[in-house]
C-alpha cells in the first residue's frame, strides 16, 4: 500500500524482500526502492524503483492519482536502483518536467539515450514551487554518484536524501521507530560503511553544509528502507561520527587460513590484545573471512581501531579472499587505523609483505614488520604473536579515549 507520511506527501515505493546482493555487498534483510508522490496543485514523484518493480511503483501511484496527472519528475540519483523504471514511467507519466541535477542530466542522456524527454537541471540551491509546497535542490555529488542531489521540501522540514541515511532493509513497516533501533542502525552502519565510508570528507562538508543553511529537518526519506522521524539526532549524529573515522577501543584480526597456522597465530595475537584490554574496555573480533562476508567485516572495520590482517602465502601471493577482501576494503578506503600482518608460509612467504603494502597504500599506521612463521608455529612462534598483540592492544589504547 502507499502510505500518506506527511500531510500529502505518500511513499509509493517498492520492496524488494529477496535481493540478497547488491554489487558484492550482502544484503540479508533485502532492501527497499523509496519513492515518494507530492500532492499539491502540481503533482511531483521523486525518484523511482528499479526496473523489476515497477508495477508495484505503477500499482502505489494508481491508489492515488491517475499516473497521467503527475506533472514532475524529479530524479535524485541515476543509478539503476532508482532510475531502471524511468523509461517505462517517463513513458506513462509524459511530465511536464523532468527535473535533476547537471551532471544527472548527463547520467540519465548516458543511461538512457533519451529523445525529447522534458529534462531540465537544476542548480544547487534552486527551488521550484508545486504550489503550496517549495522544494530546494541541494547538489550532494558523490553521495552517491557525481550526479546524486537530494530534495528538501521547505514548508514540510522533509529532506528526501537518496542513498544517504538509507539501509538496505526491507520491511512492512516504513518509519524507523516501528522496528527495532539497534537492528536499524546495525544496517544503516553496514550501508555507510559499504557505500560511503570512502566519501566520508563529502560527508562532513555535507553535515556542515546543513548546520550552516539551518536547514530544519523533521523528518529524513532515504530512497533506501525506513524513514527518520523519531531518531534524526541519531542518525546525524551517527554519521558524523563515522565520517570522522576516529575508530573506537576496537581490534579486528582478519584472517584466511590454509592449514590452521595462521588461525593459531590469529588466536594467540587475539589473545595477546585482550591481554591489554583486562582494565579499560577493548574489544576484539576475530573474523575468519571463509565464515564471514567481505560487507560485514566491513561494517566491522568502520568503527574499529586496529585492523590485523592475516593470511598463509599461496603461490607467491594471497588466498583469494584475503586477496578479495583486501581490494574490497581498499576501494572503500578507511582511513586512520592501526595496521597490522602476520601469516604462515612454507617457502617463498610473500603474504605478509603483500598485505603491509596494500595497508600502506591505505596510509595505515602499520606495525611493522609483520610476523611470519613458517609451516606450523611452536610455543615460542606463538607466544611472539601474544607479544606482538600486546603491542597492538597498546597502540589501540593509546590512539583512543574511551
Ligand atoms: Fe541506491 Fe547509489 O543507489
Amino acid at each position: 500500500k502507499s502510505l500518506e507520511i506527511k500531510d500529502n506527501i505518500f511513499w509509493v515505493g517498492a520492496i524488494d524482500w529477496n535481493i540478497r546482493d547488491f554489487h558484492g555487498y550482502s544484503t540479508y534483510k533485502g532492501t527497499t526502492y523509496n519513492s515518494f508522490l507530492v500532492k499539491d496543485e502540481k503533482i511531483a514523484l521523486f525518484d523511482t524503483v528499479k526496473k523489476s518493480h515497477v508495477n508495484e511503483l505503477v500499482h502505489h501511484i494508481k491508489q492515488l492519482v491517475d499516473p497521467t496527472e503527475i506533472d514532475y519528475l524529479i530524479v535524485n540519483h541515476v543509478e539503476m536502483d532508482h532510475s531502471g523504471s524511468l523509461p517505462e514511467i517517463v513513458e506513462l507519466i509524459k511530465p511536464e518536467k523532468i527535473f535533476c541535477s547537471k551532471m544527472g542530466l548527463k547520467a540519465i542522456q548516458e543511461h538512457f539515450h533519451p529523445e525529447n524527454w522534458p529534462l531540465e537541471a537544476v542548480e544547487n540551491g534552486q527551488t521550484i514551487s508545486l504550489g503550496s509546497k517549495t522544494v530546494k535542490f541541494l547538489e550532494t555529488r558523490m553521495l552517491h554518484w557525481p550526479d546524486s542531489m537530494f530534495s528538501y521540501l521547505q514548508e514540510d522540514k522533509l529532506l528526501i536524501s537518496s542513498d544517504a541515511f538509507g539501509q538496505h532493509y526491507a520491511s512492512s513497516e516504513r518509519f524507523d521507530d516501528e522496528v527495532d533501533f539497534s537492528g536499524l542502525m546495525e544496517q544503516t552502519a553496514k550501508y555507510y560503511a559499504n557505500i560511503l565510508t570512502l566519501y566520508s570528507p563529502l560527508i562532513r562538508k555535507l553535515l556542515a553544509k546543513v548546520q550552516e543553511m539551518g536547514l530544519e529537518i523533521d523528518m529524513i526519506a532515504p530512497d533506501h528502507g525506513l524513514i527518520w522521524r523519531s531518531h534524526i539526532k541519531d542518525v546525524l549524529h551517527a554519521y558524523a561520527d563515522w565520517s570522522q573515522n576516529k575508530g573506537k577501543r576496537k581490534a579486528l584480526v582478519i584472517y584466511d587460513t590454509m592449514w590452521a597456522s595462521t588461525e593459531k597465530m590469529a588466536k594467540a595475537i587475539t589473545t595477546g590484545i585482550d591481554m591489554t584490554g583486562v582494565s579499560v574496555k577493548l574489544s576484539t573480533k576475530m573474523v575468519n573471512l571463509k565464515v564471514n562476508h567481505r560487507s560485514d567485516v566491513m561494517t566491522d572495520v568502520l568503527n574499529a581501531k586496529a585492523v590485523v590482517l592475516g593470511c598463509a602465502t599461496l603461490n607467491n601471493g594471497l588466498l583469494p579472499r584475503m586477496a578479495g577482501f583486501l581490494m574490497y576494503m581498499r576501494g572503500l578506503k578507511p582511513t586512520n587505523k592501526i595496521g597490522a600482518a602476520f601469516g604462515s608460509f612454507g617457502w617463498s612467504g610473500e603474504g605478509v609483505k603483500l598485505m603491509n603494502a596494500a595497508m600502506e597504500e591505505m596510509k595505515f599506521d602499520i606495525i611493522e614488520p609483520g610476523l611470519r612463521v613458517k609451516y606450523v608455529p611452536n610455543h615460542s612462534d606463538l607466544q611472539e604473536c601474544v607479544e606482538m598483540g600486546k603491542r597492538i592492544g597498546q597502540a589501540v589504547i593509546e590512539q583512543t579515549q574511551e
